[in-house]
């Protein structure tokens, strides 16, 4: 009986939000909003900031993650704009390296400690190498990625440039800005690209 119950809150709640005004909407945010500032509390790395969206993370949610065309391309090229390449021009490092950085998914939560290197945590939304036993699907498989593409000095930039700032391709991608936001360092992202580009790499194979 209650499982009914609660099953009907649910379907009123999707009717109600089908039918939602902007307005409806904009009170629903403020009410999350609310709730997450009321439950959220600052410890240790972790500190109340992480609460506030910069521009492009309010125009997303505003639109629910599909902005209209102009607007999707104005927050990409915005993106472009403050894409850094590595000044040395050498985009792929150590794969082995790379492999336990993707693996990792340690890093910005309240426990890990300042100055730590963070993971990429790439398994949480890739499948990446034949080995992995389990890895999540929100993202595109990387299985053969430089195979599959070419190992072309392009394709480095396309994958240092992705995990640098996935949103200047998809400016609502739900792929962390890892080299923008600077969880992820230079040398790091380095070793990334080679994991995915390097011919010997397991993900390759
Ligand atoms: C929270 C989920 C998530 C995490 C974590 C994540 N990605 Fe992604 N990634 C995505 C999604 C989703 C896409 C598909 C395109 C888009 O929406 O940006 C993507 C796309 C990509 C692409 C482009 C694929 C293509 O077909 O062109 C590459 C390369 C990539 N990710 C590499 C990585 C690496 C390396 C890491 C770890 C440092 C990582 N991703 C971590 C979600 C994630």
């Amino acid at each position: 009986m209650k499982r009914a119950i609660i099953w009907a809150g649910v379907v009123a709640a999707a009717v109600a939000g089908g039918c939602a005004t902007m307005a409806d909407r904009e009170a629903y945010d403020a009410k999350a909003t609310a709730t997450i500032e009321r439950d959220f509390h600052a410890r240790g790395i972790a500190t109340m900031d992480r609460l506030k969206q910069d521009e492009l993370q309010a125009t997303c949610t505003k639109y629910r993650d599909h902005p209209p065309a102009d607007v999707l391309r104005r927050l990409e090229a915005q993106q472009m704009a403050t894409m850094k390449l590595p000044a040395d021009g050498k985009l792929m490092g150590d794969w082995k390296s790379g492999q336990k950085i993707a693996e990792s998914g340690r890093g910005m939560t309240w426990n890990d400690k300042p100055g730590v290197p963070s993971g990429g945590s790439c398994y949480n939304c890739h499948q990446l190498a034949p080995q992995q036993t389990s890895f999540g699907s929100v993202g595109p498989s990387l299985r053969q990625f430089g195979k599959l593409r070419g190992y072309t000095p392009e394709m480095q930039k396309y994958a240092y440039q992705r995990i640098y700032n996935s949103k200047a391709f998809a400016a609502c991608s739900t792929m962390p800005r890892f080299g923008a936001s600077g969880t992820l360092t230079e040398a790091q992202i380095k070793d990334l690209v080679a994991y995915l580009m390097d011919p010997e790499s397991p993900v390759n194979k």
